[in-house]
């Protein structure tokens, strides 16, 4: 290799002719795309209205024979994806948790890529490797994660450290399964939980999902939990694994983290905490509360491709004892073997996943703390739940709808409320009508949930445009449109 890069040229790729200069003119525009695109996403619809099968109809069906321009692909980008994209860039959307991202991510998100490494041991990238260890102890110095959870703390290497994934879901895995062992959470558990152990082998009938109610805000009640473990136990099955949430996707109830801890103590389960939303919010002081206990448990992840300002996929896994974590996942073959590895002063993080190659995921987490520090971040996080207040101030003052749970962080879940002898199926009715009608206009995206047995909205602040304006149109829109869908009501 004669030092040059070598990239596929539509100009005619030879065996070594270097094309820096195609990256540079390629990302030059990808990157004025992108620019422009966050100055126009406001103004697009921010769901698209397009019918299954759409982009295939708009894309040649085959792949083309010959070469051609990038700006052919860039024209077919914006004249057939765009139109056929959710926007959840964009300021008015509302639905199911924000992704928020930020120009660091993206920048850290693009080197890596660009650089594609695969650093699956420590040798095969040291550098992708030790920014994701430091990453991660950047990130739970932030939350302050008890110290157990840190690959480095002031007294040096500990037991404990992280590894970041692609999803919750990939966090979840890492038990394995035996047919007498059973695993709970509660019913508001996000369902990739019960994918994640019937994915690790346990029998689904021994996977417990555990009622919760409006007495607990619907987090699980560890006295609950005990008695359906003790029941377990008396039927000769091995309690092994509990998951908490913290932020549950549906209503963002917290499930009580000590308290599970110390359940899960009696019969010595794992205890993992699903902080996937919320767990951003914990590196202010005043949500850190939610995760007092962590210091009983075993794994904590949550996702700053949440709320985080960092873009997709980033999932980080914290876990007390490592070994506990390669000891299943460890693998050996001769062709990984390396000095590093064997020495046992490194990590490997192929050993804490369940796939062997991996992106470097840790730069862009790395840039967006090194570039907007802790007092930002934090600002970010405050600023979008002085927004959710504002809108829930303004749904508690409208007598028309509810509040059906109390707000912990960001997303405030309400309803039009049965009044002047509305059933409670006319004002199931209503709601879904309401999300339909405002999701049709382009101009918001809200997204819905059940919480005991109604139907209620779900109204997501922190997409990462969104400023105060975008949150009271929202609510002006609701308000028309539900004294439109009332006035039909009372007409009918
Ligand atoms: C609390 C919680 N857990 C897990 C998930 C699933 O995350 P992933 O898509 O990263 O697997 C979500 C997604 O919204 C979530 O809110």
């Amino acid at each position: 290799m004669d030092g040059a890069l070598r990239f596929v040229s539509p100009a005619g790729w030879t065996e070594k002719k270097p094309c820096p200069e195609d990256v540079r003119s390629y990302l030059h525009k990808a990157v004025d795309f992108i620019s422009d695109y966050y100055k126009s996403v406001e103004s697009l619809p921010v769901l698209p209205d397009v019918k299954p099968g759409y982009l295939q109809r708009e894309l040649q069906a085959a792949p083309p024979a010959s070469s051609a321009s990038f700006d052919v692909a860039m024209k077919e980008l914006r004249a057939a994806v765009v139109p056929g994209m959710t926007h959840w860039a964009s300021p008015n959307f509302f639905a199911f948790f924000p992704s928020t991202n930020s120009a660091a991510a993206i920048a850290g998100d693009l080197i890596a890529s660009a650089m594609n490494t695969v650093g699956f041991t420590w040798q095969a990238n040291p550098a992708a490797t030790e920014m994701e260890v430091l990453a991660l102890d950047w990130l739970a110095l932030l939350q302050r994660l008890p110290a157990s959870f840190m690959n480095r703390t002031a007294a040096g290497r500990g037991t404990g450290g992280g590894v970041i994934l692609g999803t919750t879901s990939e966090a979840m895995l890492g038990v394995s399964g035996l047919p007498r062992l059973a695993v709970y959470a509660a019913d508001q558990t996000h369902s990739t939980f019960f994918k994640a152990c019937r994915l690790a082998g346990f029998d689904p009938a021994n996977i417990r999902s555990i009622p919760t109610g409006a007495e607990t805000d619907y987090a699980l009640d560890p006295a609950k939990l005990l008695e359906i473990m003790r029941a377990d136990v008396d039927a000769v099955l091995v309690p092994t694994y509990i998951c908490a949430t913290v932020g549950t996707t549906s209503s963002n109830a917290v499930d009580p983290v000590g308290a599970i801890a110390d359940v899960a103590a009696v019969f010595n389960a794992w205890v993992h905490v699903d902080a996937a939303y919320a767990g951003s919010a914990c590196i202010c002081p005043e949500f850190r509360h939610h995760l007092a206990g962590g210091e009983r448990v075993d794994s904590i992840s949550m996702s700053p491709h949440k709320w985080l300002m960092t873009c997709l996929d980033c999932t980080c896994l914290w876990v007390r004892d490592t070994h506990r974590l390669t000891g299943s996942l460890e693998t050996n073959p001769e062709y990984l073997k390396n000095d590093a590895s064997e020495s046992g002063t490194v990590t490997d993080l192929k050993d804490m996943q369940v796939g062997v190659g991996r992106r470097f995921r840790g730069l862009k987490l790395w840039m967006v703390m090194r570039t907007y520090g802790a007092a930002k971040l934090q600002e970010h996080i405050r600023s979008d739940v002085a927004m959710a207040k504002m809108f829930e101030d303004n749904v508690r003052s409208d007598d028309r709808f509810e509040v059906v749970v109390p707000r912990n962080f960001a997303l405030v879940c309400f309803r039009i409320k049965p009044r002047h002898g509305m059933t409670e199926e006319v004002a199931d009715e209503a709601n879904r009508e309401l999300m339909e009608r405002l999701n049709r206009t382009g101009k918001a995206y809200l997204a819905h949930t059940v919480v005991g047995g109604k139907f209620v909205l779900r109204f997501a602040v922190g997409s990462s445009l969104q400023e105060e304006r975008h949150v009271r149109s929202a609510w002006e829109l609701i308000k028309k449109t539900t004294a439109e869908i009332m006035e039909e009501i009372v007409v009918e």
